[in-house]
């Protein structure tokens, strides 16, 4: 053992958990539909996942509560697209500035309802979902100059159906440019991830944003597909698997509905040997094991060059051993609980498929909880490229490490998967930087960085990532009409 392990086995760390009193949950919740609570006439447990403990019992939403939904969209949305865009800002201004105010609490449910550790949620999730909302209305009365000699026009009603990685920052991606295009909106949480969603509905009130501008129903998949076949939805953005991505692509087709997916991705994070490997080691581990690794972008195939694969591997797995896994609510806790017994079972046979197909496994010493749904930060080496685990989407703590010789071959190894969302590039070349961007077919490349994001840049992917963009200006065009 070296001197600085040592060192490192000293550190204990007591509990210091952020204190859940700060949020009232209710016992239910209805859908929010014309700025009233409707009552469901299904509903479901929703829990947390650490603990497996109920929290509430919220709607299962049926074909009835979305025609309400988007019944209320729609009769709201002359009224709030013809509002002057000045007006529409200051809503959103007002939204941006009641997230910052309510943050803790926010982040506390978040952390709650998904597992994620109360660090990320407080420093990242809520942050973001504030930044976008502030972005957003700073383009609303700017839409002329943002998209010239092209009147840009809202498109009616927007069915937007989020995922369980990032519920509220994924909300407000959503919901920040379609109010800011003049849009009005119905949208579907992830089923086991409800209640941000729920809670930033008393923050609509609280801004007196008129009835019926957004609307939420919550509820599985089948509520989904009913809000994606609904007739009185203009637009569907969706983010989620790609086999549901593919199915609503299915379902659309012919109906003149406008369509934006944002999907799974295999991301490849490259480091070359000329990087500085501490700061990559830490991007690395940013990369794979932030949010549990549930993250669509996240760099889950590693590319080391040969030249110092073993001793980045050797860094890695060291640094593997002093991350904190336990208490989402502790902020201490660098890796949380994985959002469901689902979602478990899919990393837990992927994890399998890759020791039976040969891979060398390595997890650190670390007690799992006894309730709730957990998985050790995991890495594999002696991968091919024809594993399982280096083709599919794990979308857990799991990180995938292969090998290269030259910036060739590790664009032609990045590029071979179905996905094209995201990628990582490690090097002090500024050169080998613009010359791998180029080459690597993702909609996102990181330099020296990972998992960076901004509402200014645009995201979103190639291939089977999906398509249309989220952020910036391009993430306003998907929700306008443009041109005669
Ligand atoms: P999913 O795609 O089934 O769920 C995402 C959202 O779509 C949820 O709100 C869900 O209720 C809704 N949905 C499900 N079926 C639908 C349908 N037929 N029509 C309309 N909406 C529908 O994803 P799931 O099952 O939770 O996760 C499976 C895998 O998908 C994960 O293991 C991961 O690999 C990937 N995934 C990727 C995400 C991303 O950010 N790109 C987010 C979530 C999952
Ligand atoms: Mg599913």
């Amino acid at each position: 053992m070296t001197e600085l392990e040592q060192v490192g086995e000293r550190w204990e760390y007591a509990p210091a958990p952020e204190s859940r009193e700060i949020v009232q949950l209710r016992e239910r919740y209805g859908h929010y539909v014309g700025g009233e609570w409707l009552t469901p006439t299904e509903t479901y447990t929703t829990i947390a996942p650490s603990t497996e403990e109920a929290l509430a019992e919220v709607g299962q939403g049926t074909a009835a509560d979305v025609d309400a939904a988007v019944g209320a969209a729609r009769e709201a949305f002359p009224v709030w697209g013809a509002l002057r865009p000045a007006e529409r800002a200051k809503y959103l201004f007002r939204i941006a500035r009641i997230l910052q105010e309510r943050s803790r609490e926010l982040a506390v449910l978040e952390s709650l309802n998904g597992g994620k550790p109360i660090k990320e949620s407080r420093d990242v999730d809520l942050p973001l979902a504030a930044a976008h909302f502030f972005y957003y209305a700073g383009w609303a009365d700017k839409l002329e100059y943002a998209f010239p000699n092209s009147n840009p026009r809202p498109l009616g009603v927007a069915g937007q159906i989020i995922p369980w990685n990032f519920p509220l920052l994924m909300l407000s991606w959503k919901i920040a440019p379609a109010l800011a295009a003049g849009n009005t909106v119905v949208l579907k949480p992830a089923e086991t991830t409800p209640l941000t969603s729920l809670f930033f509905c008393d923050v609509l009130r609280q801004a007196e944003l008129p009835p019926g501008v957004v609307n939420i129903v919550t509820g599985d998949g089948r509520t989904g597909a009913a809000l994606v076949e609904h007739p009185g939805v203009d637009k569907v953005a969706f983010t989620g698997s790609t086999e549901v991505g593919k199915e609503i692509q299915r379902r659309l087709a012919g109906t003149g509905k406008r369509l934006t997916l944002e999907l799974g991705g295999k991301a490849a994070n490259v480091v070359f040997d000329d990087c500085a490997l501490d700061q990559a080691v830490e991007g690395i581990v940013n990369g794979i094991y932030f949010n549990q690794g549930h993250v669509c972008c996240a760099g889950s195939r590693l590319l080391l060059q040969e030249s110092i694969a073993e001793q980045a591997v050797e860094k890695l797995k060291r640094r593997l051993g002093t991350l904190r896994l336990g208490d989402p609510l502790d902020k201490n806790t660098d890796v949380g609980a994985i959002n469901s017994a689902q979602q478990l079972a899919k990393i837990q046979e992927l994890v399998a498929s890759g020791q039976e197909e040969g891979a060398e496994i390595f997890q650190p010493e670390c007690r799992l909880p006894e309730k709730g749904y957990w998985f050790a930060p995991t890495v594999f080496t002696n991968v091919a490229q024809s594993y399982r685990i280096a083709q599919e989407e794990i979308f857990g703590p799991v990180l995938s490490v292969l090998t290269f010789r030259t910036p060739e071959e590790a664009v032609e190894k990045a590029n071979n998967t179905a996905y094209g969302l995201s990628a990582g590039v490690w090097t002090e070349k500024g050169s080998r930087i613009l010359w791998m961007a180029e080459r690597l077919r993702a909609g996102v490349v990181w330099a020296n960085t990972f998992n960076r994001f901004d509402p200014a840049s645009p995201f979103g992917g190639y291939k089977e990532s999906g398509f249309g963009r989220e952020g910036g200006l391009h993430g306003l065009a998907p929700y306008l009409e443009l041109g005669e």
